[in-house]
């Protein structure tokens, strides 16, 4: 397998083509951003704990009939997966209320929410991201309604799939963010799932192990992406 030129780099991963021009090659870098790139740093390792968490998160779900763009690890750092056509839409999930939805309503974190909640927002770095729902999605040809309908549909699936899973390794999921693509016609999961775009709190201690350690300068950053790799293998 050969890794071709670089298509394109964002603020945590780098994508390569390869001969086959419905795969890609996606290296996890250890460069950290938060507040929309204003706060910006290096984890050290974190892109070795994001490819690989990635991998053992996308596997299962293929196990349990989520589609996603998983095709398999090449390396510590990389994967090769589907070429997708990403929405521009984040995904969010709240089990619990943490980050800006408690900053937002004005609850307190960690206050258990009564159901879960699904936020949209509008990808883009400029906006900040800003919050939108389904009318402006179809509105604005992000995706069809139907896309939308899916959507929906896996991602409260991925989250009892994910809550789960991360409560036998003693981890709440607080909330979590997906992205989706485009391949062959069919939305499929893709972009990663990691402690850069999840929320995990210890099930005794509520410590967090996740990106809110560097983006509130908690200290042991990199200990803890590494402590959730260690509880997930
Ligand atoms: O910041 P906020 O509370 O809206 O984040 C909700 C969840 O989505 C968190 O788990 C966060 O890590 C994730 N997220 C992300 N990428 C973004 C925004 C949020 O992974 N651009």
């Amino acid at each position: 397998l050969e890794k071709l030129e670089m298509l394109y780099e964002g603020k945590a991963k780098k994508v390569y083509g390869t001969q086959n021009v419905d795969q890609v090659i996606v290296e996890y870098k250890d460069d950290a951003t938060a507040f929309n790139g204003e706060k910006k740093g290096t984890i050290e390792t974190k892109g070795i704990v994001n490819n690989q968490m990635s991998a053992i998160i996308f596997e299962m779900l293929t196990t349990m009939g989520i589609e996603n763009h998983f095709v398999k690890l090449l390396s510590e750092r990389e994967m090769l997966v589907k070429s997708v056509k990403i929405l521009p839409v984040e995904v969010i999930i709240r089990n619990i209320a943490a980050g800006s939805m408690a900053k937002r309503l004005g609850i307190e974190e960690g206050h258990v929410l009564k159901s879960t909640v699904l936020e949209f927002c509008y990808k883009n770095d400029e906006l900040g991201d800003p919050l939108i729902n389904e009318y402006h999605i179809e509105a604005l040809g992000f995706a069809t309604k139907e896309e939308i309908e899916s959507i929906k549909a896996m991602t409260f699936q991925i989250n009892e799939i994910l809550k789960e899973f991360f409560l036998t390794k003693d981890l709440k999921l607080v909330d979590f963010k997906l992205e989706f693509g485009l391949y062959k016609g069919m939305v499929i999961l893709a972009d990663e799932v990691s402690p850069d775009t999840c929320r995990l709190w210890d099930v005794h201690t509520n410590e967090k192990l996740d990106k809110d350690r560097f983006r509130r300068d908690l200290g042991n950053v990199k200990e803890a992406y590494e402590e959730i790799l260690r509880r997930l293998k």
